[in-house]
């Protein structure tokens, strides 16, 4: 296949053009480099042996893109470009939704006049909000409590109307939880150019230097330590569960939804223990109040994807942050 990968330079799709790189396939990237580094690309080819073709672009203009995949004659997608920190979505709204539903569209259009139609699209976990169920089954209804996760639920219902009304596309939303770590070479991994906002990346900071401390935001969740409990993925079993998901669509296969995560819920403070293990220091931490959309647990039920893709073999909390102390140790300002 030659896949476009939207957002490729950024931490998941970087990622991923190694593990598509790797499993034969072409890779184009499109990227504007708005929360991302040039330099990836490089480490990506020194893993993979091979380069990906990179073409600097806002997935926002549609003309440029449809020629991307038309002279590249792409046959499939993986859209990852977007904006993704909830707490920023809620102070720029209109951006996100600019961003992430124009940027969808976009890409929807430009396979349209190109012909492409197997696309992966990154959904969240998130989607779910204040979940009634745990772990979180895809049948959950979505109660998205903040607007970046509003742009995800809202792509997914694009994409499921364009299968509808065009049963010649197949598009598949992953929804994953938090993915965290980093290529186990340590040559690639998270490094935003803008908002550091995950905690994994965070208390990678503190581990090694350029953080005095993390911030907890609140202890009195309803969970077994009051911290606030998620469900943390391997960043390449993401890659791997788009990887699958794409060699599993076999045409006019409609729109499909799949929860991609590890199906347990670690806390901040186990995250936090976790992290002195792999690193050997110890982290300082403050709490502090907890913000407005957090919620308590979101972990998901992730027995469909073994079921329909075949994808259940997850790495275990202890690899992430392995994976992620030998990137952040060995790259201790990134790229
Ligand atoms: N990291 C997470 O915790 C998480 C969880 C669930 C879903 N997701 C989704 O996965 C996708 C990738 O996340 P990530 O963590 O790799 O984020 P990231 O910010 O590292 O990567 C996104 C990339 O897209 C690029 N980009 C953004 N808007 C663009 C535009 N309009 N045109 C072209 N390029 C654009 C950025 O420069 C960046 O390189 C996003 O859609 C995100 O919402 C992420």
């Amino acid at each position: 296949m030659h896949v476009l990968v939207t957002g490729g330079c950024g931490f998941i799709g970087s990622h991923q053009s190694v593990a598509l790189l790797e499993a034969g396939h072409e890779v184009t990237i499109v990227d504007d480099l708005s929360n991302s580094k040039a330099a990836v690309l490089e480490r990506i080819a020194k893993i993979a042996g091979k380069s990906a073709t990179f073409v600097e672009l806002n997935v926002r203009d549609t003309s440029k893109l449809t020629d991307v995949m038309t002279e590249g004659e792409i046959d499939s997608i993986i859209h990852f470009a977007a904006f993704k920190h909830v707490r920023e979505s809620m102070e720029r709204p209109v951006d996100y939704f600019a961003n992430n539903i124009e940027g969808l569209t976009s890409v929807l259009q430009a396979a349209t006049a190109a012909g492409v139609r197997r696309i992966v699209f990154s959904s969240s976990g998130s989607i779910y909000g204040d979940a009634d169920e745990l772990p979180i089954p895809e049948t959950a209804t979505p109660r998205p409590t903040n607007p970046y996760s509003r742009t995800k639920a809202f792509g997914e219902r694009i994409c499921a109307d364009l299968c509808s009304s065009d049963p010649s596309f197949s598009i598949t939303a992953l929804r994953y939880f938090n993915p965290a770590g980093a290529h186990p070479s340590g040559h690639i991994g998270e490094d935003p150019t803008g908002l550091l906002s995950n905690l994994l990346p965070i208390l990678m900071h503190v581990a090694v230097g350029n953080l005095a401390e993390v911030a907890i935001f609140g202890d009195d969740f309803d969970t077994p330590d009051g911290t606030g409990v998620r469900d943390y993925v391997h960043v390449m079993d993401v890659a791997e569960s788009h990887l699958t998901a794409l060699e599993k669509m076999s045409g006019e296969d409609g729109f499909n939804a799949y929860n991609i995560g590890r199906g347990e819920g670690v806390s901040v403070l186990q995250l936090i223990s976790a992290v002195e293990k792999a690193a050997g220091v110890k982290i300082d931490r403050t709490v502090k109040e907890r913000g407005a959309g957090d919620v308590a647990s979101l972990f998901g039920d992730t027995r469909l994807a073994a079921q329909e893709l075949g994808f259940s073999n997850y790495r275990t909390l202890e690899e992430i942050c392995a994976d992620a102390w030998r990137w952040q140790s060995q790259n201790p300002d990134g790229y």
